[in-house]
């Protein structure tokens, strides 16, 4: 047996007995549909760091330079469709008592794939928000005409309904998520490169609770070695062979 299909044994076993899974992902979980990673030489755009783009002070200071990098992002994903990665994860939700789905991505490939549940940790990039009034409105056109666009109440400029560094997560959210790794028996972390906060200490918080953590990544991260299984293959390869019986490693 190769030592990918003992982790993956292993791991299988963990999450047959469990009845609460808590499974974290990012943007790695997404590039097998060909949705650019945000870190590594594909994730960049024109030389600007997502750090650079996604705050406040980037929109308000230039709110169409920002707009034009949504618009690449959303011309970017409109034709993904979701890989074996995400189709197994949404499977695991039928066969499991519990499943917490948390995602950094704002690309919907969960809910395309069929997850029915997902906290949309980052928002989403589907949804325009009215700078003044608040409205939320479903956008799905590729690309946007005029940019920024207008909010279709008060005229207004809209946002990305997403979050940018340098804004708060909704607290309810954040104790929702604390709350499900308090009570689940495994916790999955899967192609976040673990360095933007609180999704990166989730993990963290999981092994202070005593869970056994599993990670699925194709590089390292940071935090790695705290955690009980580390995987470093391909989400879209081994999510299946870890929920899907009569399976094997080829
Ligand atoms: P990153 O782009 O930082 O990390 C993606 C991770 O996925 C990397 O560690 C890759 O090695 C790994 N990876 C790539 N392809 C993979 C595959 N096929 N299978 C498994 N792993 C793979 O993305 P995130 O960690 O999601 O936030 O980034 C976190 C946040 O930073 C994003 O939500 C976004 C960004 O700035 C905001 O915009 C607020
Ligand atoms: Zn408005």
């Amino acid at each position: 047996m190769t030592e990918t299909e003992e982790k993956v044994n292993q791991a299988r076993e963990l999450i047959e007995s469990a009845s609460h899974v808590v499974v974290l992902t990012g943007a790695g979980i997404s590039s097998e549909s060909g949705v650019p990673t945000f870190r590594g030489q594909e994730g960049l755009w024109q030389n600007f760091r997502p750090e650079e783009l996604a705050t406040p002070e980037a929109f308000w200071k230039d709110p169409k330079l920002v707009w034009e990098w949504y618009d690449w992002r959303r011309n970017a994903v409109k034709d993904a469709k979701p890989n074996p990665g995400h189709y197994a994860l949404a499977e695991l939700e039928n066969n499991l008592e519990n499943l917490t789905l948390i995602t950094q991505n704002i690309d919907g490939l969960h809910q395309m794939a069929g997850s029915s549940n997902v906290t949309e940790m980052h928002g989403n990039l589907w949804q325009i928000r009215c700078t003044k009034c608040g409205d939320i409105e479903q956008n799905f056109e590729v690309p946007l005409g005029e940019l920024p666009p207008r909010c279709k109440k008060c005229g207004e400029i809209g946002r990305p309904n997403v979050v940018w560094f340098g804004e708060m997560i909704e607290m309810s959210l954040i104790d929702s998520v604390l709350k499900a790794i308090e009570e689940c028996q495994v916790m999955l972390i899967i192609g976040t490169s673990g360095v933007v906060e609180p999704a990166a200490s989730m993990g963290l918080v999981a092994k202070q609770a005593n869970k056994p953590v599993i990670e699925i990544n194709l590089d390292e991260t940071p935090s790695a070695g705290l955690y009980d299984i580390v995987i470093r293959e391909k989400s879209g390869e081994i999510l299946p062979l870890l929920f899907t019986s009569n399976r094997t490693l080829s």
